[in-house]
């Protein structure tokens, strides 16, 4: 694997700018920008593209991101906050579970696109918090869908018993509340059912149950609905990015489907986030020791899994690039565990990994680090230093 010109010259110049040894996150704002044009273009007239801001909130990534999407999703009050805050002429919505009122309210303060109710008392609270204000809310009901063959990933919400949506079991008291409470408007049904989705095929399949199912709920209940959310869920294939998820050939097979579904009058929105901005990101680490222990090499290097928790939370060793300094290289092709600076045996970022040549001050350039990377790293423990956080722009 190499990385791009430009982020090698860029990260070579931030060695030379600190005496302390680099920890850095690198973010390339131009790629993102292409990468997301190229997703638009692919996709069928009828279709929006929101970006879900829980896989990279960062100022910089959603002004990117602004006039390339059709709007931004929150899953919760802080996330609408900020993104009110940033973009607030975009539309937004509300998803997640456990919303409080004082979040509701503050979404019915921005004028939120739609809220994405998850239950029947989270609808009932809803209602009355929309009339108190005179307002109306708009709806999409989260349904979590019974499937002949239940879908699979490494991180499924839906498809078998979870926290996440309503049960169709609930649907008939929902619609009934919404056909007689003006306060709400219900505008649509949301399905995200899993993420980490790498294979097309099954993906293409879900959705068509997703637009079987809004068909016939449509017609079973007299409704004419305009917008069906199937949610985000495309993969990154870590190990080999050139195996991620095919977009163009989605888009390809999507074509078809609506044509087929009868689906071209509805709005299909998708809401997505690690395969929008996965890719632009990078975490650098500068090697600050090699040992031998127990007979493994191990390189402690500056930052680790409290910046990027990644391989912690995915359970993988992540793929990296070794940028050689000037130092005589300590290592020749022995596998090598790459480890960050906690107290902790769980620090790790990948596992016995063969390099070619490996010296102290060398830097570890970590891919794919822009998803769901330093916003769910727990950042205080130890009090270590922050990353250096570069955006680069044109
Ligand atoms: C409701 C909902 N929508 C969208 C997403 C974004 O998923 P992904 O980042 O896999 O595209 C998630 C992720 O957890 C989610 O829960």
């Amino acid at each position: 694997m190499s990385l791009p010109a430009r982020i090698t010259r860029a990260i070579e110049d931030l060695r030379t700018q600190r005496r302390d040894p680099l920890c850095a996150y690198l973010y390339d704002l131009p790629a993102l920008d292409r990468h997301v044009r190229a997703m638009r273009a692919a996709l069928p007239a009828n279709c929006e593209l929101f970006y879900a801001a829980k896989a990279n909130p960062e100022a910089p990534i959603l002004r990117t991101l602004a006039p390339l999407v059709d709007g931004f999703e929150a899953a919760s009050g802080g996330e609408l906050a900020w993104l009110y805050e940033h973009c607030p002429k975009h539309p937004l919505i509300f998803g997640g579970p456990g919303k409080l009122d004082s979040e509701l309210e503050a979404a019915l303060d921005c004028h939120v696109d739609a809220f994405h109710v998850e239950s029947v008392h989270e609808l009932r609270r809803l209602a009355h918090l929309a009339a108190t204000q005179g307002r109306r809310a708009p709806v999409l009901l989260r349904l979590n869908l019974k499937l002949a063959e239940a879908p699979d990933s490494r991180l499924v919400m839906g498809g078998r018993p979870t926290p996440f949506g309503l049960d169709e079991e609930a649907l008939d008291e929902a619609l009934a509340l919404l056909r007689h409470e003006p306060a709400l408007e219900l505008k649509g049904l949301h399905f995200h059912l899993l993420s980490h989705q790498l294979d097309v095929a099954a993906h293409l399949q879900l959705i068509r149950a997703y637009c079987r199912t809004f068909r016939r709920i449509s017609q079973e209940q007299g409704l004419q609905l305009p917008l069906l959310n199937v949610g985000g869920g495309m993969g990154i294939n870590y190990q080999d990015h050139s195996q991620s998820f095919d977009w163009p050939g989605f888009c390809q097979g999507l074509k078809d489907l609506i044509a087929e579904e009868g689906m071209a009058g509805t709005r299909i929105r998708f809401e997505i986030g690690r395969f929008i901005s996965a890719a632009c990101g990078y975490y650098v680490m500068q090697v600050l020791d090699i040992k031998c222990n127990h007979g493994q090499y191990f390189a402690v290097a500056r930052g680790g899994t409290h910046h990027f928790r990644t391989p912690a939370a995915q359970g993988h060793d992540h793929p990296f690039v070794v940028l050689r300094g000037n130092q005589e290289p300590d290592l020749h092709g022995q596998p090598v565990t790459f480890v960050g600076q906690l107290c902790t045996p769980k620090d790790v970022l990948a596992r016995q990994q063969p390099v070619a040549e490996l010296a102290i001050g060398d830097l570890l350039v970590f891919t794919l680090a822009g998803a769901y990377a330093w916003n769910i790293s727990h950042r205080d423990f130890l009090m270590h230093e922050p990353p250096q956080m570069v955006f680069l722009d044109r």
